[in-house]
């Protein structure tokens, strides 16, 4: 099956467009890593193809002229090819060495060997185990025995023999004595020089060789010999000598003996250069030599052939000449230009070295900005791909964050309509109860006022009427824990902790549940260690801390079981602890750890239950710093611990005014005093105290007026006109409502209290609102008294009284000490201000007999009655009977300081005439004022 590919990548191989997006960086430098690479192995090649052959040559030695000159043009060839190195090994003309130094480069593994063996027989194991080993091998110059090699080379050294006693045979057909100075015995060239030379000779009659002498290719290994042979043969004429270098050596020795004129002498090589055979010829010194050419080049060009495994001749034989007087100067020639060819070929080589090597430099270089350029494209490609990916991967972030923000926005706004649609079923809820309450005040009292009705008890209907209060009353309580529970959850609860007996206390509650217990034959106690312990509780709280365990107790208790409440006062710590306990049902393990989670259920527990009972009791406990623990064993146990003392309480929780009313730690049955529900006729015994009622609720507003009417003159408002009506009546005590529809009863106190006419009336605030911020607003607002509801009437009732007295106690202390008002002592009251600057008009105007009550309402900016009232309000006089009585007081100083007269006094202080004043005074002092100044 064929597959078709949309997409290639920089591998060639098929990715799908999905996958391409996963190229990643890693991929891009793995691919340049790759280029680099690639572009490495390239620009090494070359040199590595230079170095392919290694040609190891085991040269005899190197330290005559003959064989430097082999090395050189061995070394000038091997030049032309770059792909071969050159390794000559200097066997210093021993066997033994030459044979280590074949060991060497065969252990080298050289890929071709070249031989020069210093003598054939010892020589030839070592070169055919070369061979056997698979190296191509190459004899020079010299041979070895057998025919284990690749290929000989060298010049032909019969014929040099030959050449030699051919070219003496040509000289002279007269007999001639020929002394025959050979090379090294056991050499190939000493051997075959002299076999050709000698197969001539006998060939030609006229010559004869009379001595053969034997050498080690050097003069110093023949001269002794030469020179005892020519002692003893005093007509030599002809000394054929196997190289140049001893024939010179052989003629120092002729020379010595005076016959170097005498004896031609022929020697072998015909080396070019200052101490080489031709230049011997040329100096006369030789009379011939014979051409034995080194072939160096030829040897490597032969070794190339053979490693490119080209066919080559196993014997290859290099022809050879005579170079006598006559040729000497055409061979120097010859070889000169040779030689400047070679030094030009090398100048070339070394110039065409220098440029490859530059040129490798920049082949190099361009591979690298090759290299570079790739990369810069790979990664320029990668860049505009990434910068693609990154534009369309932020687009889709972008997308994906406005959908996020709406999102967000409308799970906000959600939130906000389910907290707003909360908040209001939460305050639906919380105002409601509050609602509730009102009217439940006030059927708890009216069935308090029908438990006391002839009729009811009569007709025996009281059980049904305590029924009916029994669970009004229950209907109460729940709805005030409903609101405990959003107070505590709302965390606006401040303890309220007052010192308190708690064996006291714990009686009060135990009266309570008593008459249940007896009805149900329960036996209910309670017992202390210490009945005189007293402990800071908040009264209010921990009532419902105790009615709620003891409720829970009474419900799961059979009748005829045990409730017991022990207050256990522990000597030796600062903790006491309240236990309750019951032989109810109990409470099962596994609940044990959950009965004060808010909604929590008992599993045995089948009676209705809010589940928020022991939830707020523990609040409250905590409230207290103390703790609640809950047991279960043949029934359950409540222990509360609390510390004693207040150092655990913090200042603002401590409640320093014991007579602080809060209506909620009175209960049901004390609260309603008997007389409180009946009506009371009106009395009319002269003036009475006015209440002005403001409050919205009809029915509220009814049951106060009937309750107060009898005793105070009563005002009622339903908060529209509250404020109008509280100025224009100044009573003497306020009741105002806080929720009210137009202003709130924060708003109305408030402005009475900084209005200079009201601001002396005692209010009270009556409201379902019980916490903190009200209290503190309430306080703030200038509020004397705050009473929450459901209120007491008999608290009620006797607060206003309470506040009606201390004004009274206020009046009389203002009246007897006018003179500290003016003298800026001080109460601390905004009367006092008041107070003095009537003063002030008063003593501004005390000679004025026409000035009159209505010119002090003017000054002060009142109406005349508003003056008048709340004169009578602050003082308990008129306010003509105070002007009167500033004046009589003044007179009085008067007469006691100075000495005008009596008459004079009365016009001074704003008597009309004398005697209007003397009957004043009277009146007042019960003297005349002469009579006064008489008796002081
Ligand atoms: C150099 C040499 C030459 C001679 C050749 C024979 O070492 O002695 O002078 O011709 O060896 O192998």
């Amino acid at each position: 099956m064929v597959r078709f590919c949309q997409n290639i990548n920089i591998f060639g191989s098929c990715v799908n467009v999905h996958k391409m997006r996963k190229i990643n960086i890693s991929i891009i430098l793995k691919s340049v890593a790759l280029i680099f690479l690639l572009l490495l192995l390239v620009g090494c090649g070359n040199e590595k193809e230079s170095k392919t052959y290694t040609i190891g040559f085991s040269q005899t030695g190197i330290n005559d002229e003959w064989r430097k000159a082999m090395n050189q043009s061995m070394e000038i060839q091997a030049a032309f090819y770059p792909e071969i190195e050159l390794t000559i090994l200097d066997g210093e003309d021993d066997i033994e060495n030459q044979i280590s130094d074949i060991e060497q480069l065969i252990a080298a593994k050289v890929d071709i060997l070249i031989v020069s063996p210093v003598k054939s027989k010892p020589i030839t194991p070592i070169v055919e185990k070369a061979y056997k080993m698979g190296i191509p091998v190459l004899i020079v110059d010299r041979k070895i025995d057998g025919e284990n090699y690749t290929a000989y080379f060298g010049g032909d050294n019969y014929q040099v023999g030959t050449n030699a006693a051919n070219y003496l045979a040509s000289l002279s057909q007269d007999k001639k004595k020929i002394v025959e100075i050979k090379g090294l015995a056991g050499s190939s060239p000493a051997l075959e020089r002299s076999l050709g030379f000698n197969n001539v000779v006998k060939n030609n009659n006229h010559l004869e060789v009379v001595k053969t002498i034997e050498s080690n290719w050097e003069s110093y290994s023949m001269k002794d010999t030469l020179r005892k042979v020519l002692e003893d043969i005093k007509d030599v004429d002809y000394v054929f000598v196997h190289n140049d270098r001893m024939a010179y050596g052989a003629w120092e020795v002729a020379k010595e003996k005076g016959l170097q004129d005498a004896i031609e002498f022929i020697g072998v090589d015909g080396l070019n250069g200052p101490n080489g055979g031709i230049q011997l010829v040329k100096d006369g010194i030789l009379t011939a030599t014979i051409l034995y050419p080194t072939g160096g080049d030829e040897a490597i060009r032969l070794a190339m052939k053979i490693l490119n495994n080209e066919k080559v001749s196993k014997s290859n034989i290099l022809s050879t000449t005579v170079i006598d007087s006559r040729n000497a100067d055409i061979m120097k020639n010859q070889f000169d230009k040779i030689n400047q060819h070679q030094i030009d070929i090398e100048n070339q080589q070394q110039k065409i070295k220098k440029q490859q090597e530059t040129y490798s430099t920049q082949s190099n270089i361009l591979k690298v900005l090759l290299g570079l350029l790739i990369t810069s494209l790979l990664l320029a490609a990668y860049s505009i791909y990434s910068a693609n990916s990154i534009r369309k991967k932020k687009r889709e972030l972008e997308l994906r964050n406005k959908k996020i923000t709406i999102q967000r926005n409308q799970i906000k706004k959600i939130a906000e309509e389910v907290k707003i649609s909360n908040d209001a079923k939460v305050n639906f809820f919380t105002g409601l109860s509050h609602e509730f309450k009102t009217p439940i005040t006030l059927i708890l009292s009216s069935i308090e006022s029908l438990s006391e009705n002839k009729a009811i008890k009569d007709n025996k209907l009281l059980k049904e009427v305590g029924l009916i209060f029994n669970n009004s009353k229950r209907l109460l309580r729940l709805i005030n824990q409903l609101l405990d529970f959003r107070k505590i959850e709302d965390r606006k609860f401040i303890l309220k902790a007052s010192e308190t007996n708690l064996y006291q206390f714990t009686k009060g509650v135990f009266k309570d549940f008593e008459r249940e217990a007896q009805k149900r034959s329960i036996n209910f106690t309670i017992g202390t260690n210490d009945e005189d312990l007293k402990v800071f509780i908040d009264r209010n709280l921990m009532d419902k801390v105790y009615f709620n365990l003891l409720s829970n107790a009474f419900k799961f208790t059979p009748d005829n079981g045990n409730i017991s409440v022990e207050i256990v006062n522990d000597h030796n710590s600062n903790f006491l602890k309240v236990v309750f306990k019951d032989s109810g049902i109990g409470i099962p393990k596994q609940d044990l750890q959950n009965v004060f989670k808010v909604f929590f259920q008992g599993s045995n527990n089948n009676q209705p239950s809010s589940g928020i009972g022991l939830h707020l009791t523990k609040e409250f406990v905590e409230l207290h710093k103390g703790t609640i623990e809950v047991g279960s064993k043949h029934g359950a146990e409540f222990i509360i611990t609390l510390y004693k003392g207040n150092a655990h309480l913090d200042p603002d929780e401590i409640v320093h005014e014991p007579d602080m009313v809060d209506s909620a730690t009175l209960n049901f049955d004390g609260d309603y005093e008997e007389d409180a529900f009946k009506e009371v006729e009106k009395a009319n015994d002269g003036e009475r105290y006015s209440i002005l009622i403001i409050e919205d609720n009809p029915d509220l507003i009814t049951f106060l007026r009937n309750k107060f009417i009898g005793e105070y003159e009563v005002h009622c408002s339903d908060g529209s006109d509250g404020i109008e009506k509280a100025l224009e009546l100044i009573p003497d005590v306020i009741i105002c409502d806080v929720n009210l529809p137009d202003k709130t009863g924060f708003e109305i106190c408030e402005f009475l209290k900084k209005d200079l006419r009201t601001s002396h009336i005692p209010i009270i605030m009556l409201t379902a609102l019980n916490n903190k911020e009200s209290y503190i607003k309430g306080l703030q607002s200038g509020a004397d008294l705050f009473l929450t509801k459901p209120f007491s009437y008999a608290i009620l009732s006797q607060s206003v009284k309470t506040m009606i007295y201390n004004r009274e106690k206020l009046r009389y202390y203002f009246i007897n000490n006018i003179h500290k008002i003016n003298s800026g002592e001080g109460f601390g009251l905004f009367e006092q201000d008041f107070i003095s600057g009537i003063n002030k008009i008063i003593d501004d105007n005390l000679d004025n007999s026409k000035f009159s009550v209505e010119h002090l309402a003017e000054k002060l900016n009142i109406s005349r009655v508003q003056l008048y009232r709340k004169i009578k309000a602050i003082l308990g006089v008129s306010i003509s009977d105070y002007i009167l009585n500033v004046r009589l007081e003044k007179a009085k100083a008067m007469l006691d300081d100075s000495k005008l007269t009596i008459s004079e006094i009365a016009y001074a202080t704003g008597f009309s005439s004398p005697n209007y004043f003397s009957t004043s005074f009277k009146n007042k002092y019960n003297l005349t004022p002469k009579s006064y100044r008489a008796n002081n």
